[in-house]
């Protein structure tokens, strides 16, 4: 259970572009924001998330809810999974033990890069300044990264000792393993988080027959290699501002070519590309371009990366570096000029693909058409999509439909037909009262359950009187589909709700739509001769009025407070 304070202030401090700009990429569009849906495959976006009312609707597939809902149906979270991941993204403590040993463990990593730090400035560092000046490093240029030194001979445990830190804590960080310091006579590397956390540590073997030649943490509770990226935190703002990220194979390489000006780059954490990191760079960047070594292994790791960073919805550019140089060696050999001049270059991952890949046979052409094919088949954009398209056409001579016919016999795409949702006069104000919700007090003064004929309107509105805290996410559990979706259709339509916009609405509702069902029933009682009932909607008539003019009195008398 997690108690109710602690689910209200996560959902206070929600914000749902940020969770669901982790998936999907937004465009501002008004005061909405747009995108193609995640939960049906489409090329034109009719994906929506308005941040003021919390919710995200989609007009295609009708999906929507609010933030809890979108991680309960993307990552098949129950709603107390959501809100722990969602507290979690916020750092808001829920489950406090473990809250503190997150804590602890941060504060560990983060006293032990000061140690590392400071013997890298001081006589006991000497190997790692020696080594830095070889490699042409310039820490004065690199000082977000803080780099450090972990000395042959230890210190770091008596160190942590002195700062109250016990030889468990040093264990559970990853930094001492079988009663031994883990990182000696390494060059260090504190890995970020993006709140600029330190959750890990790589080293580098001062001498080259050190093995292994780096060494990462391992994995502890707050440190995964296959979640992060190296440099992020230092690189996220100039990556989103340039909307484009440069992918590198190692630290070496970032650090080199940082110190040269290039400062929207990422490097993996020693494996290759993960999916988990490829989403986590879409996020920032609408382009990666992808700076590898010119020989296999980075032409097989750049492949790889292609598939994944396609299926982020990234587009992706690969730079090859002349064999046996990497961005490190390159820029020191040739200079920033030379590398910008490479990249600038560069092939999009077609003309890559197609470059590397060899093709002596027709078998093999026909692998590699299919290969090509299959990852352009993942492109959402429609526009990048279809000039990829007559692309591969083109070039391989093919004609469109044969291609499309391929893509659409392996890509899987749902088709669901887009309509626009009619709904009615009460469920539009409904919709509104739910994103007005604030205002629930006063809409309780003028309507009651009975003003309602829709089932589901009504049994909705019994249970906003007797609820204090509803949330969007527990529609599902009281109305059918269909009116939920038409009820978030309303909500994602509707402009934002003031106390006035609510009355105004209420009145027109009583006035308009109430009254009209009133009449009618009176017509129809008088023309059955049934005098009595025909009387008795004339009394419910008046009261309406009456009621009506209420709501506008008091209305002013509020506004005049
Ligand atoms: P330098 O030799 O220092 O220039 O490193 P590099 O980046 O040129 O080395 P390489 O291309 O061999 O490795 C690229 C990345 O792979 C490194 O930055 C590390 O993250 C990782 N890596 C390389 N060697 C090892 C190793 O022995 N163990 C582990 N865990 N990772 C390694
Ligand atoms: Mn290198």
């Amino acid at each position: 259970m997690i108690e109710q304070e602690k689910i209200e202030e996560v959902k206070r401090q929600t914000d749902i572009v940020d969770i669901i700009g982790r998936y999907v990429q937004l465009k501002k569009m008004g005061k909405n924001y747009r995108g193609l849906c995640p939960f049906h495959s489409e090329k034109n976006p009719s994906f929506y998330v308005n941040p003021e009312k919390g919710i995200y609707y989609c007009f295609g597939c009708k999906k929507g809810g609010n933030a809890i809902n979108f991680l309960m149906e993307y990552e098949k979270l129950d709603f107390p999974d959501a809100i722990k991941r969602l507290a979690k993204n916020l750092g808001i403590e829920i489950d406090t033990t473990k809250g503190l040993r997150y804590k602890e463990l941060y504060e560990v990593n983060e006293q032990a890069c000061q140690f590392y730090a400071h013997c890298l400035t001081k006589d006991i560092g000497r190997r790692g300044q020696e080594y830095l000046l070889r490699r042409n490093m310039k820490l004065d240029k690199l000082q977000d990264f803080r780099l450090g030194y972990a000395p042959a001979s230890g210190g770091l445990t008596t160190f942590m000792r002195q700062k109250g830190f016990s030889v468990a804590r040093l264990q559970q960080a990853g930094l001492i393993s079988t009663n031994r310091e883990l990182f000696r006579d390494r060059l260090i590397f504190p890995i970020f988080n993006l709140s600029g956390r330190i959750i890990g540590f790589g080293g580098r073997g001062i001498d080259d027959f050190i093995q292994p030649k780096y060494l990462n943490s391992p994995e502890t509770p707050i440190f995964k290699k296959g979640d992060g990226l190296y440099g992020l935190y230092q690189s996220k703002e100039k990556i989103r501002s340039k909307g484009e990220v440069m992918l590198v194979e190692g630290y070496f390489d970032l650090l080199s070519i940082y110190q040269h000006g290039f400062d929207n780059i990422s490097a993996p954490l020693g494996t290759s590309l993960t999916e988990q990191q490829a989403l986590l760079l879409s996020r920032f960047a609408r382009k990666a371009m992808i700076l590898f070594d010119g020989d296999l292994s980075g032409i097989k790791a750049a492949l790889r990366a292609i598939g994944l960073l396609i299926d982020a919805q990234v587009d992706v550019f690969v730079t090859l570096l002349p064999e046996n140089s990497d961005p490190d060696t390159f820029i020191n050999a040739q200079g920033a000029e030379a590398l910008q001049e490479l990249v600038g270059n560069a092939a999009d991952f077609f003309h890559f693909y197609k470059g590397v890949v060899k093709t002596d046979t027709v078998a093999q052409e026909i692998a590699l058409i299919k290969d090509l094919i299959q990852i352009i088949g993942r492109i959402k954009d429609p526009i990048r999509y279809d000039r990829y398209l007559k692309y591969a056409a083109h070039v391989f001579d093919i004609p469109v439909e044969t291609i499309q016919k391929e893509i659409n016999g392996k890509v899987k795409t749902p088709k669901r037909k887009i309509q626009t949702t009619r709904i009615s006069q009460e469920e539009e104000l409904m919709a509104m009262i739910l994103s007005g919700y604030e205002y629930f007090g006063v809409v309780k003064k003028y309507l009651k359950s009975d003003d309602f004929i829709e089932d589901g309107i009504k049994r909705l509105f019994k249970k906003l009187l007797k609820e204090e805290n509803f949330d969007i996410a527990e529609l599902s559990e009281i109305v059918d589909e269909v009116l939920r979706e038409k009820l978030l259709a309303g909500i994602m339509r509707g402009e934002p709700v003031s106390e006035e916009g609510m009355l105004d609405a209420i009145k027109k509702y009583k006035g308009q739509v109430m009254e009209k069902r009133l009449i009618k029933k009176q017509n129809e009682a008088y023309k059955r001769g049934d005098e009595a009932a025909g009387e008795q909607y004339n009394k419910e008539l008046l009261a309406l009025k009456r009621e009506l003019l209420n709501i506008n009195t008091e209305n002013a008398a509020s506004g005049e407070q």
